[in-house]
């Protein structure tokens, strides 16, 4: 079955088709992704307004840019998979309107596909991965480790309870005049500083639950770089590294935690695995430090390739395969959410609604 994805969620607008084959094996036809960072970049964030707008303006190129890539017309596909949320409502609405427009028009299902269960399945499009695993999912907006058991259940082990691990890298990059995104900008500035030159601080280390706190760290930042201002580069990169370095630590801890955890939910499992994903798992830092701790505990580290890992519609697609796969297609009338947990079940870590974590 071949399957169009669209994905609009954030800052990338993206399209893409994906082929399942009978033996549950997946393969890109088309990925076509356009990003949106030059026209946020003077605000030093993704502006939602902006972004849905230019959604609105590309959508249609990049979903004939996908088509054509493959070979293929409306008539071929056997269903329109986009994200239905969580993310940015205006943007949301884009695409998830735009595929029911197609299923429609095309007389093809709908699957309205939540953004994190992309990043959930991707490991099984580009590793043949077997349910259960442990993911831990780092990017712009969200920071949990969830149990994926299978397609539709999910458990998550633990969250943040403030900021979002690539907030925290973008916060930070912009307290250091780096630019947006901060992720990228962080990691290169940290390749020439001391990580030991400032003692900033390892938020919840050692607590039994694998949750994050990470605004504390990016406070203990600012308030290093205040104390030596005006920043000179060999401070910027030491300022870069040292919170690297915090972060680097702090996942290291959070992960040892939830592979325990993971371990007694799944007793007797034969080859655990720890998949990361999400922009944040671009970092060669992060990536290395899981790795070795994978390692130590009996878990094999599945990563994959960084453009598949940020956001892009290749997930999107597949998840829609996984789904349609098992019979799991959607009414035309299915919403578009700003919020959408992953395990319905999950308890919210602080408040609900506006008040809630960015679980
Ligand atoms: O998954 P993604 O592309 O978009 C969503 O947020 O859903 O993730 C983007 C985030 C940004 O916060 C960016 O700063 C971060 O991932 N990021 C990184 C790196 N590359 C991207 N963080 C740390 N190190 C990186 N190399
Ligand atoms: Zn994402």
């Amino acid at each position: 079955m071949k399957i169009l994805g669209i994905e609009t969620s954030c800052d990338e607008t993206a399209a893409a088709i994906v082929e399942r084959g009978p033996d549950g094996r997946g393969r890109i036809l088309s990925d076509i992704i356009l990003s949106q960072i030059a026209d946020h970049a003077a605000f030093g964030g993704v502006v939602p307004e902006i972004a849905a707008r230019a959604h609105v303006e590309a959508l249609d190129g990049v979903i004939a840019a996908a088509m054509r890539e493959a070979g293929l017309g409306f008539a071929d596909i056997d269903a329109v998979a986009a994200t239905a949320g969580p993310g940015l409502i205006g943007g949301v609405i884009v695409g998830l309107t735009t595929a029911k427009a197609i299923a429609l028009a095309a007389g093809k299902p709908l699957v309205a596909v939540n953004h994190l269960e992309g990043h959930a399945l991707t490991a099984r499009l580009t590793d043949q991965l077997a349910f259960p695993y442990l993911l831990l999912l780092v990017s712009g907006g969200h920071t949990q480790f969830v149990a994926v058991d299978d397609v539709g259940r999910y458990r998550r082990l633990g969250t943040t309870i403030d900021d979002a691990l690539g907030e925290a890298f973008d916060k930070a990059a912009k307290l250091l005049g780096l630019g947006y995104p901060g992720g990228p900008a962080i990691e290169e500035a940290a390749r020439a500083g001391d990580p030991t030159r400032f003692a900033l601080p390892r938020p919840l280390i050692g607590r039994p639950e694998p949750d994050f706190s990470l605004s504390g760290l990016k406070t203990a930042l600012r308030l290093a770089a205040e104390k030596i201002a005006p920043l000179a580069d060999r401070d910027v990169a030491d300022l870069a590294a040292s919170f690297q370095a915090a972060v680097v630590d702090v996942v290291a801890d959070r992960s040892r935690r939830a592979m325990a955890r993971f371990r007694d939910t799944h007793p007797g499992l034969a080859d655990p695995a720890l998949v990361i994903a999400g922009g944040v798992a671009a970092n060669r830092a992060i990536r290395a430090s899981l790795a070795e701790e994978s390692a130590r505990h009996g878990f094999r580290l599945v990563a994959p390739p960084p453009r598949l890992c940020a956001d892009n519609a290749v997930m999107i697609a597949w998840a829609g395969a996984e789904r349609l796969a098992r019979g799991l297609v959607d009414a035309l009338d299915a919403p578009a959410r700003p919020r959408w947990p992953l395990d319905e079940l999950a308890h919210p870590v602080l408040g609900e609604g506006a008040k809630g974590a960015k679980v």
